[in-house]
C-alpha cells in the first residue's frame, strides 16, 4: 500500500521511472472528422494522483473510457508494463483499473450495501484495498443508508456509494470522472476529504472541472484541449489558474 502523503500541493510526487500506467499515442474516434482523443501521452506513477483538466468536450471522459477498454482506441495503454489496449473491459478491471464513471451508474434496484457488495465481488481474487467497514468509516453517512434503495439516494450519497464500490473492487488504479459534478459545495468538501484519504492509498486519475480542487489533491495535471495535451506538470509548473481558465478551460 502506498503511503505517499498528499497534504495539498506540498506533497512531493513519488519517484519517477517505473510507471504504473503509461499511455502512448492514444487516439479515440467516434466517426467524426476530429478525434475525441488525439495522440495523447500520459503517465501515472505508483501511488500518484494525476488530474485531467479541460473544457467540455476536450476528451477527458473518452480518455478514461479508452483506458478501461470501454471505447475503441488506438495507441498503447500499458499497466505494470503489460499492454491492455484492445483487451476486454472485464480483463482490464481484473488487472485492477477500476473506473467510477460520470453519472455514478449504480444499480438503482439494489440497496446501498448491495451496490457496495458488487464491488467486493468484482475484486475477488485480488488483494483487497478497503473492507466494507473501512468504506463505511470513510463515508460515515452510508451506514444509516445501507438498506435504502440506491434510487432513493441523493447525488452526493450516490457518488459515495460509487466510489465505495470502486474501492471494494481491489483497485490498483482508480479512474474518477467528475466526482463533484452537480453536488453542493459542502458535499463536495466532504467528498474531497475522503478522496484525500483514498489518494494516500491508491493511484488515481481524476477528471475534474474545478481546477482548485484537482490541483489540491493531485501531484500533477494534464490539460486537454480538443483531445490533445496542451499543458502538463505540477501546480507550480502549470500556468496560473486564471491563465488556464482563460486559455484552455473557457466553456
Ligand atoms: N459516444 C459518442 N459519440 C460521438 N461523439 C462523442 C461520443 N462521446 C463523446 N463524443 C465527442 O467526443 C469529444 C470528447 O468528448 P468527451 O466526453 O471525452 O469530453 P469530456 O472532456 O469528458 O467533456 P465533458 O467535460 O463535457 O464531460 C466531444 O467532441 C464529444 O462530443
Ligand atoms: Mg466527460
Amino acid at each position: 500500500m502506498a503511503t505517499v502523503s498528499r497534504a495539498g500541493n506540498a506533497a512531493p510526487p513519488p519517484a519517477g521511472g517505473d510507471h504504473l500506467l503509461e499511455v502512448r499515442d492514444l487516439t479515440v474516434s467516434y466517426g467524426t472528422p476530429t478525434h475525441a482523443v488525439d495522440r495523447l501521452d500520459l503517465e501515472v506513477g505508483p501511488g500518484e494522483a494525476v488530474a485531467l483538466l479541460g473544457a467540455n468536450g476536450a476528451g477527458k471522459s473518452s480518455t478514461l473510457l479508452a483506458v478501461s477498454g470501454l471505447v475503441p482506441a488506438t495507441g498503447s495503454v500499458r499497466f505494470d508494463g503489460r499492454e491492455l489496449l484492445g483487451r476486454a473491459p472485464e480483463l482490464i478491471a481484473r488487472a485492477g483499473i477500476i473506473q467510477v464513471p460520470e453519472g455514478r451508474r449504480l444499480f438503482a434496484a439494489l440497496s446501498t450495501e448491495e451496490n457496495l457488495i458488487v464491488g467486493l465481488q468484482a475484486g475477488a481474487g485480488r488483494d483487497p484495498l478497503f473492507t466494507l467497514d473501512e468504506v463505511y468509516d470513510l463515508f460515515p453517512q452510508l451506514p444509516a443508508l445501507r438498506r435504502r434503495g440506491a434510487w432513493t439516494l441523493s447525488g452526493g450519497e450516490q457518488q459515495m456509494v460509487a466510489i465505495g464500490r470502486a474501492l471494494l473492487a481491489a483497485p490498483r488504479l482508480v479512474l474518477l470522472d467528475e466526482p463533484s459534478l452537480g453536488l453542493a459545495p459542502r458535499v463536495v468538501q466532504n467528498l474531497y476529504a475522503a478522496l484525500r484519504t483514498i489518494a494516500a492509498q491508491v493511484a488515481l486519475v481524476l477528471v475534474e472541472q474545478n481546477i482548485g480542487l484537482a490541483l489540491d489533491l493531485c501531484h500533477r495535471a494534464y490539460v486537454l484541449a480538443t483531445g490533445r495535451v496542451v499543458a502538463q506538470g505540477t501546480h507550480a509548473e502549470l500556468p496560473s489558474r486564471e491563465e488556464l481558465l482563460r486559455t484552455y478551460l473557457a466553456q
